[in-house]
């Protein structure tokens, strides 16, 4: 069962979803040569508090930082540390906080000091796919009527997409019912109603698909070493079509 938050859940959401979308924005203005990960993550955690939150990801399964950020080959879940960014890398970032009971979770990649007309195309086309997935979001599409677009419009920018992480419902918790896939067949699965909320998220590689996991359990890496892009916005079913609750 898909839940269907009320109101007053609704009211919550916007809430936590604009803090993250708030906190994504600091982190990505922040992102330059020079800059390490762990700044990057302790100018989140910053922000989260003086906003009253916290993250929902440290902890989560035992994630040990704020934020996620996953630069060049690494895909999403890259751990803060040591590394400092560099002109030409690829960065993607993403938050998770959780305020008032309700989670917000959203994501986004900058390039740093453009040079390649391959990355920023890839970072281009992974907007493109999200843009594509919500605006096939309304009451009476199917949830794979949106997976299908972000697809479509993923290979449409000459990327492939990750196939073994999804997007995924929120609310009290950071993940919950329905896994939201970035590929599939139009018109399958459940009926879209107001009152969902899920993230949509694509996760797209400039070279193969495939990906693997790094020793530090976490970091998820595109195996042929090229470079990957992540987005992500959390969004309402409402009865006329689509609220991106992550847009500011
Ligand atoms: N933010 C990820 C998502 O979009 C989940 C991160 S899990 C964590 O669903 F443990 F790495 F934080
Ligand atoms: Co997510
Ligand atoms: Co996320």
């Amino acid at each position: 069962m898909i839940p269907i938050k009320s109101d007053s859940d609704l009211a919550g959401m916007r809430d936590s979803a604009r803090l993250a979308a708030e906190v994504l924005r600091c982190v990505t203005q922040a992102v330059a040569p020079g800059v390490s990960t762990a700044e990057l993550d302790q100018l989140a955690e910053k922000a989260m508090v003086e906003r009253g939150a916290e993250s929902a990801f440290r902890n989560y399964r035992g994630y040990p930082a704020a934020i996620c950020v996953s630069v060049n080959e690494e895909v999403i879940h890259g751990i803060p540390g040591p590394r400092r960014i560099a002109i030409g890398d690829v960065v993607s970032v993403d938050v998770g906080v959780r305020y008032r009971g309700y989670c917000g979770d959203t994501a986004a990649t900058v390039l740093v000091g453009v040079t390649d007309q391959a990355l920023f195309e890839l970072v281009d086309t992974a907007q493109r796919a999200l843009a594509a997935g919500i605006a096939a979001v309304a009451p009476g599409r199917h949830l794979s009527d949106v997976s299908h677009a972000v697809e479509q419009a993923a290979r449409a920018g000459g990327c492939s997409v990750v196939r073994d992480f999804v997007g995924h419902g929120i609310g009290h918790e950071l993940h919950e019912e329905p896994a939201v896939p970035n590929y599939g067949r139009p018109g399958k699965g459940p009926l879209l109603q107001a009152g969902m909320v899920f993230c949509i998220e694509p996760m797209l590689n400039r070279g193969d698909a495939a990906v693997r996991v790094m020793p530090d359990k976490w970091t998820v890496v595109a195996r042929d070493g090229r470079p990957s892009a992540h987005c992500e916005h959390m969004v309402a079913v409402v009865p006329a079509g689509v609220e991106v609750l992550t847009r500011i």
